[in-house]
């Protein structure tokens, strides 16, 4: 890739402007693996602002100079079943950009956050004939838990390498100071 990859968090009004590019990029990454994705761009827009009202510290968005190429939603504090998770909503990566290194890097910063805010364990659940996603997380440590019908929880318990007090505001997304 020749430019620069930027992963960014988004202040809303900056969400608002780029909503349109977001969803086109879900909606490609989806594309292939319809049946675990929504498909009306309505109700992905409300899935997307879904992630980022829960955490907005926790979406990230990679920009390859001005084109975003994928996005990844977390929410620091989770509970399922009891337990408090990191969890893992949405990850997705625009398919012609796919297998360069831009999912790695989105998720590790989302990893970093989660474990910044104190998670000693992060969750998600991905598709059961979703093959691609889960070989990426069972290379990142990630082990396949319980079934709920088409779902897979997967769960991965992490070091905490600093503590929660030490976590700064992220840099936020400017369309002019990039
Ligand atoms: N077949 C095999 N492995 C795959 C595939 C695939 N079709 N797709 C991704 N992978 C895995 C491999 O482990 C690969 O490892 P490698 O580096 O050894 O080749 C790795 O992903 C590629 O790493 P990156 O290039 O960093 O990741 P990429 O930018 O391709 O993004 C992502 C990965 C986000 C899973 C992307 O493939 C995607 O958008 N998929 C469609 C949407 C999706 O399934 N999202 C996850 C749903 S689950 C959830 O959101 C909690």
């Amino acid at each position: 890739m020749e430019e620069e990859l930027c992963i960014t968090t988004l202040e809303e009004r900056d969400l608002n402007d780029l909503m349109g590019e977001l969803v086109s990029v879900y909606q490609h990454a989806y594309a292939t693996l319809p049946e675990y994705g929504y498909h009306s761009p309505q109700r992905i827009e409300g899935y997307i602002r879904w992630l980022w009202r829960g955490d907005p510290q926790g979406f990230f968005v990679a920009f390859l100079g001005e084109r975003i190429v994928g996005f990844v939603g977390v929410h620091a504090t989770w509970w399922e079943d009891g337990e408090l998770f990191g969890e893992v909503h949405e990850f997705v990566v625009d398919p012609a950009f796919q297998g360069k290194g831009v999912g790695s890097a989105l998720f590790g910063r989302a990893l970093e956050y989660l474990t910044k805010r104190g998670r000693e364990r992060v969750g998600l659940w991905v598709g059961e004939k979703n093959e691609g996603a889960m070989q990426f997380y069972l290379k990142r440590g990630f082990q396949k838990t319980i079934q709920y019908g088409k779902w897979v929880r997967m769960v991965k318990e992490v070091e905490i390498p600093v503590s929660p007090r030490d976590f700064g505001e992220a840099p936020l997304f400017r369309r002019n100071k990039r």
